[in-house]
């Protein structure tokens, strides 16, 4: 089965041809964040108007991509939330407009199922790296199966799930004010490093100490599984102000430091309340070097497998979405044509496909 993947939650616009039996055959990706980074910040209109634009060059890619034509596709996975809702409302009404055309069905994901579920992208292509990353020292890849503990670290989210199969997850804990991406990209700001900032924020500490100053691991103790960020993001705030801008990669790296003490932490409680050995890690701030090195370093020493997406699979794309409808599309949705859209959406609401 050839399914159609499109992402277009935020700033983003991504398509992917994924085939059941095959793997994923093509993924193109459109980033905005040139665009918007004048603004300092996604700018919802713009970013709508710049979706319609792409969406379609972007789809004529990939299917040349795949040597595939429209009419080889089975069905078309687009993101139905969380997200901006215009933004959704573009890839919603391309999938649900290709799908009368070409008289196929179309399936809603969830924008962070996409991403939890992205570890188990296996890759026949190789620029891409292997789909289920081998790590902690293994050297042949390691296999991704249920139950396991997903971190999903985004611009938007920070939770922790336990994941029993598709459609089946159980909220651990969440951030009760920023999410980590958010911190990240707040810290870059008032650091100068512009928008978004978290991979230049993480570029930035690799030349700084990350001990010259203690800043708060906010919620460390707090004996849930829950996160806080602002704190954390506040505290950099005054000492940025206090001492200048020659200061700023030693923040940096504090900063990074305290945040990722903070994410190992809770994943290793999560680990522990539930007794489960895997952990998943998903989202943009998945990318993040050090998060990577300490888990990694965790694992070993602790016992569990940690897996991660291709790097390039990590942020935003179209290739998690194409997955996720494959593996729902036992579920008959959509098929009459209407859709909605959810700007927001619990993960813990859905249901397995039956
Ligand atoms: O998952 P994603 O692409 O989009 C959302 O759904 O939010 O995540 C984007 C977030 C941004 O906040 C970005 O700064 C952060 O992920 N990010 C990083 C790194 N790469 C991306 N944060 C820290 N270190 C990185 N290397
Ligand atoms: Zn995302």
């Amino acid at each position: 089965m050839l399914v159609l993947g499109i992402e277009s939650s935020c700033d983003e616009t991504g398509l992917a041809l994924y085939d059941t039996e095959a793997g994923l055959l093509a993924h193109a990706l459109h980033s905005q964040v040139a665009m918007h980074a004048e603004y300092g910040g996604v700018v919802p209109e713009l970013a709508s108007r710049d979706h319609i634009r792409r969406a379609l060059p972007l789809l004529k890619r990939v299917l040349a991509e795949a040597g595939m034509a429209l009419k080889d596709i089975d069905a078309i996975a687009y993101t139905q939330g969380p997200g901006l809702a215009g933004a959704l409302l573009v890839g919603a009404s391309i999938a649900s407009g290709l799908g009368l055309a070409l008289g196929k069905p179309t399936v809603g994901i969830h924008h962070l199922e996409g991403h939890l579920l992205s570890p188990l992208l296996a890759e026949p292509r190789p620029e891409l790296g292997s789909g289920i990353t081998p790590m902690n020292g293994h050297e042949s890849p390691l296999k991704l199966r249920f139950p396991f503990i997903a971190l999903l670290v985004s611009g938007g989210h920070t939770q922790l799930m336990r994941v029993d199969g598709v459609g089946r997850y159980e909220m651990l804990g969440e951030t009760v004010d920023d999410a980590a991406g958010e911190a990240f990209d707040k810290t870059a700001q008032l650091l100068g490093l512009g928008y978004p900032g978290g991979p230049a924020l993480s570029r930035l500490a690799e030349q700084g100490d990350a001990y010259r100053f203690k800043l708060p691991r906010p919620m460390l103790n707090s004996h849930n599984l829950d996160f806080s960020f602002a704190g954390l993001k506040t505290a950099a705030l005054t000492l940025a102000r206090k001492e200048g801008p020659t200061a700023a990669a030693d923040i940096a790296a504090g900063f990074q430091e305290a945040a990722v003490d903070v994410l190992a932490a809770k994943c290793l409680a999560a680990l522990k309340q539930t007794g489960l050995k895997r952990l998943v890690v998903a989202g943009g701030v998945g990318a993040n070097k050090n998060l990577r090195a300490r888990l990694d370093a965790e694992a070993e020493q602790k016992r569990f497998q940690v897996f991660y997406p291709p790097l390039a699979l990590c942020t935003d794309n179209g290739a998690m979405i194409a997955f996720a409808g494959a593996m729902r599309l036992t579920e008959a949705q959509g098929h009459d044509g209407s859709f909605t859209v959810r700007p927001r959406w619990d993960l813990s609401s859905l249901t397995a496909p039956s």
